[in-house]
């Protein structure tokens, strides 16, 4: 049986995923094509670009866009090169309203994509040449998505619409589609850990080092009011059934989305990932979502964003329970960059096979490694 077959097998006794997808540098070039830019990936937070005019460069996996919010405060995202000698148009984030000039010659791109000058094409008094069809070298777009505060986008253009392929994580999560609030100062941070990116995803999926790794996590939300969450093809994750919303000594709490079924009130809270790169969670009164930026085989910048329920939310009033919120989220996720790092360490270990699961703890890694596995087999 092929390797790629046994990590498909049950988790009873199935194996993950070899090193090389660790460690491997060919394995992670053909992932990055088949994996992130062939499916729906995540790259920025919505709130990266909050106003009209706005431009945020982002790579991903090394190719380079950028996401825009134009004229009909849409979000949309382009490969950023310009059309004329490829250079990188969008330097840096900012404003672009009378659009996006290219350092290099100054062909100029409007929110639309569309090229709107084209400065001395013809000479040096020309702006037009008749070889230079402007219709026809406006900037590639690229589809994109944007779901629970995250813009996501397909590169390859044949994943399929979004909102099919996670049509039943919609259907779960359905009320939280919902305006979200962001504060750029309080309400994201970034870590720069030195993993695989899949390993991130893995030891997000389980609850089941909580007890170790997160002590003080696990003195409230116990590993046994833990569920796992398994839909192949789409998404795993696990959900707790106790959690803490953050309040003050006062007893001030943060507003609560509108509309939400009482199991959300009485403190359930669900962790999922949609594949490949995403690693999303719902609570009552907040959500967050961890992009997983790969930046080589075993290095990942992780950026997460926390999104609230209310304007109101977003006030001065409500500014310690944001922060505090955001540090008790960063405290969990640095206690987990030991463990990831460790893990890309073990995989030099030149004959580890890729591990097993515990049957009842592991069905959510297993979920992510079976679906690694067909898709790159
Ligand atoms: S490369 Fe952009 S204008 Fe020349
Ligand atoms: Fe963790």
């Amino acid at each position: 049986m092929s390797y790629l077959a046994k990590v498909q097998q049950a988790v009873e006794t199935a194996n993950g995923l070899p090193n090389e997808f660790y460690t491997d540098p060919a394995v992670y070039a053909q992932e990055t094509k088949r994996l992130l830019l062939g499916q729906w990936s995540g790259v920025a937070f919505a709130g990266d670009v909050p106003e009209v005019g706005d431009v945020f460069p982002v790579e991903l996996a090394g190719v380079p866009l950028v996401v825009v919010r134009d004229r009909e405060n849409q979000v949309r995202v382009y490969e950023n090169v310009c059309r004329h000698r490829g250079m990188i148009l969008v330097g840096e984030a900012g404003k672009a309203k009378q659009g996006m000039r290219c350092p290099y010659h100054s062909w100029t791109y409007d929110l639309n994509g569309r090229l709107v000058a084209t400065p001395l094409v013809g000479g040096p008094d020309a702006n037009h040449h008749p070889c230079i069809d402007k219709p026809e070298l406006g900037l590639l777009e690229v589809p994109a998505h944007v779901y629970l505060g995250v813009v996501y986008v397909n590169v390859s253009k044949d994943a399929g619409p979004f909102r099919e392929m996670h049509s039943k994580l919609l259907d779960r999560w359905a009320e939280f589609e919902q305006p979200l609030f962001f504060d750029r100062d309080v309400s994201q941070f970034t870590l720069d850990v030195a993993c695989n990116w899949k390993l991130a995803v893995e030891n997000y999926c389980e609850a089941y080092h909580l007890p170790w790794i997160h002590p003080d996590l696990n003195s409230y939300s116990r590993i046994e009011d833990h569920y796992n969450i398994v839909e192949s093809d789409a998404y795993s994750g696990q959900g707790t059934t106790v959690f803490n919303p953050t309040r003050t000594e006062d007893g001030r709490l943060l507003d609560t989305f509108t509309g939400l079924k009482d199991q959300w009130w009485n403190g359930q809270a669900e962790y999922i990932v949609l594949y490949p790169n995403v690693l999303a969670g719902v609570h009552r009164d907040h959500v967050f979502a961890m992009l997983l930026l790969p930046q080589g085989v075993n290095h990942t910048i992780e950026r997460v964003g926390i999104f609230y329920a209310s304007e109101a939310s977003m006030g001065e009033d409500f500014a310690d329970l944001r922060s505090v919120n955001a540090k008790q989220w960063r405290l969990v996720f640095d206690e987990d960059i030991q463990v990831v790092e460790g893990m890309q360490r073990g995989r030099n270990a030149p004959h580890f096979d890729g591990g097993r699961f515990s049957p009842a703890m592991d069905t959510a890694t297993h979920c992510f490694h079976a679906w690694v596995a067909k898709s790159m087999s």
